[in-house]
């Protein structure tokens, strides 16, 4: 008899999905897996390895690099799971504007999406879980118990996240977090494989005229009824 749980969140940048992942999570103590931390410290390590200056990324080059380095999670003692690379904690490294930049580039790679496709299997295994991503209602687990899909507007989005940047970047505009959240909406959108898509089963919600309690208070009511059934 199965007896975890699978829990998926997808979305664009900054729809507030990681947010609202981490408080479903807490509330039924499932394990919140952020899948895109795993494309940022790939993307972390390909830029620590001046790959990302190139037009085209050397893939095998990087691929290379991921079998001799260590992507991996540990949990903390607030149980959150802290993304390392060779057993150090990169969360703040992988959040800068310069790899929010180039995530979707790597992002992209058919190479890489199998090697995260294997860590995130690997991860969830006989959990209960919270996942967010682009493409994990649709490809990763596309028999999730639960599947979300969370939007919000270009213009919401990119207000918060340029709130969340200029606290470590005081030059960033506003203007420039619109174009790079647009640029990686498109690149998003139209790869070629694992486009972020609304998985058909999912249930969608809007967040620009809701707050992230009134959110989580919704899918929390959704998902019980699904537990209870
Ligand atoms: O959610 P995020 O902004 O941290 O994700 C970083 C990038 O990783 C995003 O631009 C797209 C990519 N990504 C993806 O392609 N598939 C996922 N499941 C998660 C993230």
């Amino acid at each position: 008899m199965k007896n975890t749980f699978v829990i998926t969140i997808d979305g664009p940048s900054s729809s507030g999905k990681s947010t609202i992942a981490k408080l479903v999570a807490a509330h039924y103590k499932y394990t919140y897996i952020d899948s895109g931390s795993i494309y940022r410290a790939i993307t972390f390590l390909a830029n620590e390895n001046k790959l990302l200056n190139s037009k085209e990324i050397n893939v095998n080059f990087l691929i290379n690099l991921l079998e001799n380095n260590s992507i991996s999670f540990f949990n903390n003692s607030k149980n959150q799971n802290i993304i390392t690379l060779n057993d150090v904690d990169i969360e703040d490294e992988i959040r800068t504007s310069i790899i929010s930049n180039h995530v979707s580039r790597v992002a992209q790679i058919d190479r890489i999406r199998n090697y995260v496709f294997e860590i995130q299997k690997k991860i969830s295994k006989d959990k209960s879980i919270v996942m967010d991503g682009r493409d994990i209602g649709s490809v990763v687990f596309p028999d999730a118990d639960v599947k979300f899909y969370i939007d919000a507007s270009l213009k919401v989005r990119a207000k918060r996240r340029w709130n969340d940047l200029i606290v470590n970047e005081k030059n960033i505009s506003l203007n420039d977090v619109t174009n790079d959240l647009f640029n990686r909406d498109k690149i998003d959108v139209n790869r070629k494989i694992s486009p972020l898509v609304v998985p058909h089963d999912s249930i969608k919600i809007n967040t620009d005229n809701f707050t992230i309690d009134q959110v989580v208070h919704k899918m929390i009511k959704l998902i019980d009824k699904k537990i209870k059934k």
